[in-house]
């Protein structure tokens, strides 16, 4: 199997498997998991102050998952919400937390390089997606051809502090390959863009980029 999709295919089996203990993860928003996780929330807010900048916007959400930002993303006034994600655990989380939208969601099930899905989109969203992308730029390529507006997406980046821990728990206990990037490396995969906001969070870039 060649590299890329063997990382997939471990990447889908580690959501098969995790699906649940994710989406957990935004119920204790509390203090404490503020504290502990401020880039999932800040990621999920951010996206929500982009799609109040337009008009009844159309959402394309890159492994979107279970729907935890599709939410209010379509309380905050999305009229079209696509959630493509490889892991069907994930969609039926989101299918039942997105059913009182709707036909203003789509759920695609698939690889998002090679899903079918009718663009161009207002905001594309990509949150907490390249944690898991061994080819950012083939993926980014497409994010850029099906976006006609704003791109918010977040990257891991490296710590000394969570890093060995990071991999140690995804890599070696989970068999599920994760990546990190560099501020120039973004700048470089959205070079095509006219504006590129990066935020360093204590451990992940945030980046708005627009056309
Ligand atoms: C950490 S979850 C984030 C979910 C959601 N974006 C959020 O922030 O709540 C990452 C999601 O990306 C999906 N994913 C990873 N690689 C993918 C790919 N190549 N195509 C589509 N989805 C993918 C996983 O199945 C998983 O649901």
């Amino acid at each position: 199997m060649p590299r890329s999709s063997e990382s997939t295919a471990q990447v889908r089996e580690h959501f098969r498997r995790k699906a649940f203990s994710f989406d957990h993860l935004y119920d204790e928003e509390h203090a404490l998991q503020r504290l502990l996780r401020p880039g999932l929330f800040n990621r999920r807010e951010l996206a929500v102050s982009v799609v109040r900048e337009y008009e009844e916007p159309s959402v394309l959400d890159v492994g979107g998952g279970s729907g935890r930002v599709g939410e209010p993303v379509l309380e905050a006034g999305a009229a079209r919400y696509v959630d493509v994600d490889l892991s069907e655990a994930m969609l039926d989380l989101a299918r039942e937390r997105l059913a009182r939208f709707g036909d203003r969601v789509e759920l695609v099930r698939g690889d998002f390089l090679s899903a079918e899905l009718e663009g161009p989109f207002d905001i594309v969203l990509a949150l907490g997606y390249f944690d898991y992308i061994a080819d950012a730029p083939a993926h980014i390529g497409r994010i850029a051809e099906l976006c006609s507006g704003s791109v918010v997406a977040s990257f891991p980046r490296w710590t000394w502090t969570k890093g060995p821990v990071r991999k140690l728990r995804y890599e070696v206990i989970n068999r599920c390959p994760i990546f990190d990037y560099t501020e120039p490396q973004l700048r470089e995969l959205f070079r095509e863009f006219t504006s590129i906001q990066i935020d360093p969070g204590r451990s992940g870039y945030l980046l708005r980029a627009d056309r």
